[in-house]
């Protein structure tokens, strides 16, 4: 019994959820549960490139600050998710030439992460996010297309100036494990802090599902990281499986959650994690993957799951 952020907490680990700025406005469940089970918050949409800055020098911070207040309210700590991705961010930016590009990466940076730079409640922030692809290569995202990989200094440095406590993140997905990519990754974290840049943080993100398996040497990937000096941390835990649940896949589901929270618990480095939402109600999955779903800790009617049950013994230390 016991919320999971007593547990975390317990543990010197954070417990977090993203949060969606529509339910948290207007619905009293989701409130109550992100503010009693989570020590930790990330905005799932609303610190985005096309949130924060639509168009070119107009700011608007109005989900953003609703998650930062909710977290102050309810003594969370804040991932600010993302600076600089080649997802939800505006044509505008996108049709820069290199120049353009770059002093219009440096000044969102320096307008966002100022912003909270003195908030208490904001701590990390994922600076760059998803630059490589499956295989290890970079990207050829319109950043890469346009400034080569020395946007992901640039990047860092510019944070950085912004923030000079903040905790800078480099995130990504399938890096789970250790495999292709998160080589390249650990390459690339390498390289970075032996050049002097401002890399303090390594994001895995954990967007899992219970058909492709439970990645491999999970707990010696975030290890080897941690060996060369930065926090680590699981930015975006989900376990989806193909729908309709059933109580074998739920087993397996909880399983994999188990399976993370003790990979973290096991490497001193690794911060916390933070789970990508809470209730199948609200998730990403089903839009971005016909058929899958149910990947979160909740059901669609706040009820607690086996995969909750999971993260919580785990926690706990069962
Ligand atoms: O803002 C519009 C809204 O105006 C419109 O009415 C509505 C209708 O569909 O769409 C809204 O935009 C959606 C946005 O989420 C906000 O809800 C987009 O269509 C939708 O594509 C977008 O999806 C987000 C996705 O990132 C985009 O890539 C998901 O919520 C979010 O969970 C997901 O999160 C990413 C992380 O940031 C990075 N890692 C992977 C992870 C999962 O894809």
């Amino acid at each position: 019994s016991g919320p999971l952020r007593t547990h975390a907490a317990g543990r010197g680990k954070f417990i977090g959820t993203a949060l969606a700025t529509g339910p948290l406005s207007n619905e009293t469940q989701y409130r109550t549960i992100a503010g009693q089970e989570f020590n930790q918050v990330t905005a799932e949409n609303a610190m985005k490139w096309e949130s924060t800055e639509p168009s070119q020098g107009q700011f608007t911070f109005s989900g953003a600050d609703a998650i930062v207040d909710f977290a102050t309210q309810n003594n969370q700590q804040v991932h600010g998710h993302t600076l600089v991705w080649h997802s939800q961010t505006p044509g505008w930016v996108q049709g820069l030439n290199a120049t353009a590009m770059r002093s219009a990466m440096q000044n969102h940076i320096s307008q966002v992460v100022g912003r909270y730079a003195s908030n208490p409640a904001v701590v990390s922030w994922d600076v760059v996010n998803e630059v490589f692809d499956d295989n290890g290569n970079m990207r050829t995202s319109f950043w890469y297309n346009t400034l080569g990989s020395s946007y992901i200094a640039d990047a860092f440095r510019a944070a950085r100036a912004a923030d000079s406590n903040a905790r800078l993140c480099i995130n990504d997905y399938n890096v789970e494990g250790i495999n292709a990519k998160s080589t390249a990754m650990y390459n690339l974290v390498s390289s970075l802090r032996q050049q002097g840049v401002p890399v303090d943080c390594v994001g895995f993100q954990g967007h899992l599902a219970i058909q492709y398996g439970f990645p491999g040497q999970v707990q010696q990937n975030l290890q080897r990281f941690a060996d060369l000096g930065v926090q680590v941390r699981i930015t975006e835990l989900d376990v989806r499986m193909q729908m309709p649940r059933d109580a074998t896949k739920d087993t397996t589901q909880a399983t994999y959650y188990r399976n993370v929270v003790n990979a973290c618990l096991a490497v001193t480095a690794c911060a916390g994690i933070t789970i990508w939402g809470f209730t199948d109600r609200y998730s990403w999955v089903g839009d971005t993957f016909p058929g899958e779903g149910a990947a979160l800790i909740y059901n669609e009617s706040y009820q607690q799951k086996p995969s909750y049950t999971a993260v919580h013994d785990a926690l706990a230390g069962g």
